[in-house]
């Protein structure tokens, strides 16, 4: 038995035009030394989608930007992906420059600091063929390590982009069924492989499944540690719960043991097939120990939780804070959470009735040493009002009122990722 729900709806529904505004007005006061662009992207079909086929993911994909400078929000912006194959994942910036990312086929598409499409960009020549929309930048040597899938490929790929905007390893570990890999993690020593029970079906593609990857309980799942400049050979699996995972928070090294901090699935495409809800996600640990070869799980959170990001400064290393929005059922969008995984606890940030938290951007303080020491910044749709504001929290009080609300004249729809990308 199969079903649908609807992604053409509410704030799930897409936005038709493009626009460009001035000065947008504030509630508060934002930061000075907040400069730069807060991005983000998702799928913004152009032409109206045939709602019994239609899948989420599959959607055009739409950046959207707010400028600030000097404690003002100079602009606001969005703008479709062009370059081709659809791009509609994730927003980063490298060696100064934008790119809109994917997974599974397209490369990356280089957008200009005011969003429009330069147009696709395979890193110099250095990228062969599919990427990844989920990197992982080294904070010791700032290379973005990723890990790329295409459907055709019987094996998955590490792919290192140095600071330069160059590829620098391509390293293919060999794995069976063409499994979808989201995202990945690094640690000082390894990069993470997720090898997880959703493969190709080439009888859902045959059949015209825009998105052709299902639940697979035939295919075990499984982890793998890759040492981070090692050969595949070196790959060492570890057996993993039966589940699917889209996102890490981090993953550290702890002695003799690997860390791993995700969002946890129970299942996904088995029954809905044209979005990514298969009840509760849940924020766990996964503790690799590799003198036992074992994998244990632990949760941290139980609470439907998805979008988790660090202090990225952190990335690799152990981490005490971990930010997300709330998901509801039928990834109904909720509160920003601020996880203290020293500690246990959690803060929630209510946006208010009928508000609605997207992806939540940690940016750390100039200066500014302690680990929450910076501020959240997230957009927020106004079901009220339908109509989008981008709020910053200050992480240190995390369920107070935001620092800044900048009101936009139009909403932002529910959609993937994106980055703060500073000036400096
Ligand atoms: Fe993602």
């Amino acid at each position: 038995m199969t079903t649908t729900i609807s992604f053409l709806d509410g704030n799930f529904a897409p936005v038709t035009e493009e626009v460009t505004t001035g000065e947008l007005p504030v509630s508060g006061r934002l930061p000075e030394e907040l400069t730069g662009r807060l991005v983000r992207i998702g799928p913004n079909p152009k032409a109206a989608p045939d709602p019994a086929t239609h899948h989420w993911f599959t959607g055009d994909g739409m950046v959207h930007g707010v400028r600030l400078e000097g404690g003002r929000a100079t602009w606001y912006r969005n703008r479709w992906v062009g370059g081709g194959e659809v791009v509609n994942t994730h927003v980063i910036g490298v060696d100064r420059r934008t790119f809109a990312l994917v997974e599974a086929g397209s490369s990356p598409v280089e957008l200009s600091d005011e969003l429009e499409t330069i147009g696709r960009c395979d890193f110099g020549g250095t990228l062969d063929g599919s990427f990844t929309a989920h990197t992982h930048r080294d904070p010791a040597t700032g290379d973005l390590h990723g890990v790329t899938y295409h459907w055709s490929w019987d094996h998955i790929r590490h792919v290192v982009v140095g600071p330069d905007a160059r590829v620098r390893r391509e390293e293919r570990v060999p794995v069976p069924d063409a499994p979808m890999v989201h995202d990945c993690a690094i640690t000082e020593r390894f990069v993470v492989l997720f090898d997880l029970p959703v493969t190709f079906d080439l009888e859902a593609a045959a059949g015209g499944a825009s998105l052709p990857y299902r639940w697979n309980p035939d295919h075990p799942p499984r982890v793998g540690l890759l040492p981070l400049s090692g050969p595949a050979a070196e790959v060492r699996w570890f057996e993993a719960p039966s589940c699917f995972v889209f996102h890490t928070l981090n993953a550290y090294d702890d002695g003799d043991t690997v860390v791993i901090d995700l969002v946890r699935h129970p299942r996904m495409f088995a029954t809905l097939l044209n979005g990514p809800y298969e009840g509760l996600p849940s924020l766990e640990r996964w503790t690799l120990d590799l003198a036992r070869g074992t994998l244990t799980t632990a949760t941290l959170d139980d609470a439907g939780q998805e979008f988790p990001r660090i202090d990225e400064r952190l990335t690799g290393r152990a981490h005490r804070y971990g930010y997300a929005t709330a998901f509801g059922e039928g990834i109904e969008h909720g509160p920003a959470l601020k996880h203290d995984l020293a500690r246990g606890t959690r803060e929630v940030h209510d946006h208010g009735p009928g508000r609605m938290g997207l992806e939540p951007v940690f940016v750390p303080r100039s200066g500014g040493t302690a680990e929450d020491d910076g501020w959240v910044l997230a957009y927020v749709y106004d079901a009220t009002e339908d109509r989008s504001d981008v709020v910053v929290l200050d992480a240190q009080d995390f369920a107070g009122e935001p620092v800044a609300t900048i009101h936009l004249p139009v909403r932002v729809p529910f959609g993937f990722h994106g980055s703060w990308l500073p000036d400096a």
